[in-house]
């Protein structure tokens, strides 16, 4: 095929390592998300591979359900599609197996509780896991402890609401030390995930070796108070949206080389549930679509170079989780291109958004630099905001 880019700017294919798809294999969730409508919304927002959490129905836990949504990608997915394999108290010596089968980019640990019922929080757990297996783990680091303190504070009417959930540092601090720690006592490699505090930034420097360091777009680009106070629960998630201070050590991290890669933490809700108050209301944002064009945006203003917008969101996922032939523009790797057009302008509405839920947290946001075009191995997907054929989308290589 052939595509005129003239005047456009070819990027190696961006990936977004951190999403949510609600499907394990078996259709996800109606009105809400599968792999589906998850992977549409990733080619039109130019994004060409999406690595997908297991906190699936049926959960991304064991071997059948791994090997059937691997099987399950080709014919339903838009884009290239990675796996994590969930960890759960019953599967603690299997991870060397279970991160060893296609498709799968690493194990993911729940340390804290969130969506699903996935959770392996004590040390003594998670040290046992960090001994089956080699490849880097990705936590949910958020401390557990310190999640059902907030909760049992909440049920005997003391100080639960947005303003305390977000001034939380610790709980997200002291899960990221707990598992650096463990990481150390193994000298097995792990990525925390969704960084959000200046202190674990801070700390996280100083961990390079052994720990990563992921970034979310949403805590790049939106905090405390004002985001609550515009967006009441379609602001709320885990780990939350927190003040400037945190957003501006976040731009730091991504300045200094302490932050790895960005993600989105796409993870669709029914409006219903976020509609709801706290401590009900269901914690996630949909991002997959809109994360290249707000980041484009950030490069227009100055704040990142597109060089480091490309280490961060194609070569960087690509790296962290040993993807084979994807992140770099050289001769043997895939071709998967993301084709942008940094001066095309164009706002954000929640009627462009793919995803069945059908909001975006930046509905109305105007930005600048948009995906023009989505090439996934060779094959055009998308072009000028529409899709184009069907859905060629397979599971991604890892390195064992
Ligand atoms: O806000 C979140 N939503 N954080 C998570 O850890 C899970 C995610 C989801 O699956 O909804
Ligand atoms: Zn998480
Ligand atoms: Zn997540």
């Amino acid at each position: 095929e052939s595509f005129n880019a003239k005047g456009l700017h070819v990027l190696p294919g961006v990936i977004d390592p951190h999403v949510h798809f609600r499907d394990g294999g078996k259709g996800g969730i109606e009105g809400v998300e599968d792999m589906r409508s998850g992977s549409l919304g990733a080619v039109l927002g130019g994004v060409t591979a999406a690595f997908d959490m297991p906190n699936t129905n049926p959960a991304g836990v064991d071997v059948a359900t791994l090997q059937a949504k691997h099987d399950y990608v080709a014919g339903h997915s838009w884009c290239d599609i990675g796996m994590f394999a969930g960890a759960t108290m019953d599967n603690l010596d299997e991870t060397g197996m279970l991160e060893s089968l296609p498709g799968v980019c690493a194990m993911k640990v729940f340390a804290g509780s969130s969506t699903g019922n996935l959770l392996v929080s004590d040390d003594e757990s998670i040290e046992r896991l960090m001994r089956s297996g080699r490849r880097r783990v990705a936590f949910h680091s958020e401390d557990e402890e310190r999640l059902q303190e907030r909760k049992a504070a909440f049920e005997k009417g003391g100080p639960y609401s947005d303003h305390y959930v977000w001034r939380d540092v610790e709980c997200a601090f002291k899960g990221t030390r707990r598992i650096t720690a463990i990481a150390e006592r193994t000298g097995r490699p792990a990525h925390i995930l969704h960084v959000s505090t200046a202190e674990e930034f801070e700390f996280l420097k100083a961990h390079k070796d052994l720990v990563g360091c992921e970034v979310l777009v949403n805590h790049l680009l939106q905090c405390a108070p004002d985001v609550y106070e515009r967006l009441g629960g379609y602001g709320v998630m885990n780990p939350p949206l927190r003040d400037k201070r945190h957003m501006d050590a976040a731009w730091a991290a991504v300045a200094d080389g302490t932050v790895d890669n960005i993600g989105s933490d796409h993870a669709p809700h029914p409006r219903a549930n976020k509609e709801k108050p706290w401590p009900a209301v269901a914690a996630g944002l949909t991002g997959v679509q809109t994360m290249l064009p707000l980041m484009l945006t950030k490069v227009n203003e100055g704040r990142l170079s597109l060089l480091r917008l490309v280490q961060l969101m194609s070569e960087g996922p690509a790296r962290v989780y040993g993807a084979v032939g994807k992140g770099r523009l050289v001769a043997g790797n895939d071709a998967d291109f993301s084709v942008v057009d940094l001066q095309a302008k164009r706002t954000i509405e929640n009627n462009w958004i793919a995803s069945q839920c059908g909001w975006t947290p930046f509905d109305g946001v105007a930005c600048t630099g948009w995906p023009v075009g989505t090439i996934i191995r060779g094959n055009v997907v998308m072009y000028e905001g529409q899709v184009t054929g069907e859905p060629v989308g397979r599971s991604v290589r890892f390195r064992s």
